[in-house]
């Protein structure tokens, strides 16, 4: 198949008009009575959401893809669609050449995926935690935990608490072992749902830091979704704006930028080419 092979050489991920609904109970309307709004409940009337529509992306070996979004944008849904986690209503996705329903086993083995709800053992330690994942690849326990102390410390975690127990960690803390993990083996798909929301500064700038590193040392293809501004100009090659499940922009931060007129003759920001499109600012989480 002539067409694969010669996708397969261009992109390391091709997403085409992809497509994802969800059903959720209608939202009831703050005006109308109480009684109407428990018979609304009880009615479980449905709508569609269309979490995301019509996607397409394309994203080259040793780029990183930023992906920025309010909440409720479509980002995570994104996410998971690409790591054969859901499954698309319309369009196609294919990682290396391989489609994410069809093949999704080959997907899933040069893959990893980072995300805020990272589920862990709460009960071991980081320690147990990333040689027990690292076994599942076929990693030795000493090398695991030779890399993983490795990959830790460039994080700024205190190697010293890699024998406490994970439910005894911070959120942010966890969230590092999460990166960790997910860094144990070398993906050729790396998708961060949020790497450093919830971060405080400094972690958040070790984070970024490592992203940048990765992206160096290793020939992967990285997909980063964010809140943040700064972290999008910082990390990424290539940036599209989501709102309401649609990608609204698409471009480097320079062409983002140079599409939007400027503010009262001051050069125009990534924020403000995000208020322009949206009609509001993005909301920080933390
Ligand atoms: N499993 C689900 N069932 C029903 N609706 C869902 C489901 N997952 C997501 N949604 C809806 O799809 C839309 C997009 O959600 P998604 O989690 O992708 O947004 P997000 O951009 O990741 O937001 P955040 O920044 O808060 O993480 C939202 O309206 C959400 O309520
Ligand atoms: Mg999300």
């Amino acid at each position: 198949m002539k067409a694969k092979g010669v996708e397969q050489s261009i992109y390391g991920l091709a997403v085409r008009g992809v497509t994802k609904h969800f059903h959720r109970n209608k939202r009831t309307n703050d005006k109308i009575h109480f009684h109407q709004k428990i018979r609304q409940i009880f009615k479980r009337e449905k709508e569609i959401v269309r979490a995301v529509d019509d996607i397409s992306l394309a994203v080259n070996i040793g780029e990183i893809y930023g992906i920025l979004g309010a909440n409720g944008s479509g980002k995570s849904t994104l996410i998971r669609l690409i790591s054969t986690l859901l499954i698309p209503d319309a369009g196609s996705i294919r990682v290396f050449g391989d489609d994410v329903v069809t093949d999704s086993l080959k997907v899933r083995r040069v893959m990893n995926r980072v995300s805020v709800e990272a589920s862990f053992f709460k009960r071991l330690s980081s320690a147990e935690n990333l040689i027990y994942a690292a076994r599942l690849y076929g990693i030795p326990a000493t090398e695991a935990e030779r890399k993983a102390k490795q990959i830790l410390e460039r994080l700024g975690f205190d190697a010293n608490r890699m024998n406490e127990e994970m439910e005894h960690l911070s959120r942010g803390m966890q969230q590092k072992v999460a990166i960790a993990r997910a860094l144990l083996t070398t993906p050729m798909l790396l998708l961060l749902d949020e790497p450093t929301t919830g971060l405080d500064p400094k972690s958040k700038r070790d984070v970024q830091a490592f992203i940048e590193e990765i992206r160096q040392e290793r020939n992967a293809v990285i997909v980063l979704t964010t809140h943040d501004m700064a972290e999008a100009e910082r990390l990424c090659d290539k940036i599209a704006i989501i709102d309401k499940g649609k990608f609204i922009a698409e471009g480097t931060v320079a062409e983002l930028i140079a599409d939007t007129p400027s503010q009262n003759g001051a050069p125009a920001t990534l924020e403000d080419v995000f208020i322009a499109l949206t009609g509001k600012a993005i909301e920080e989480e933390e």
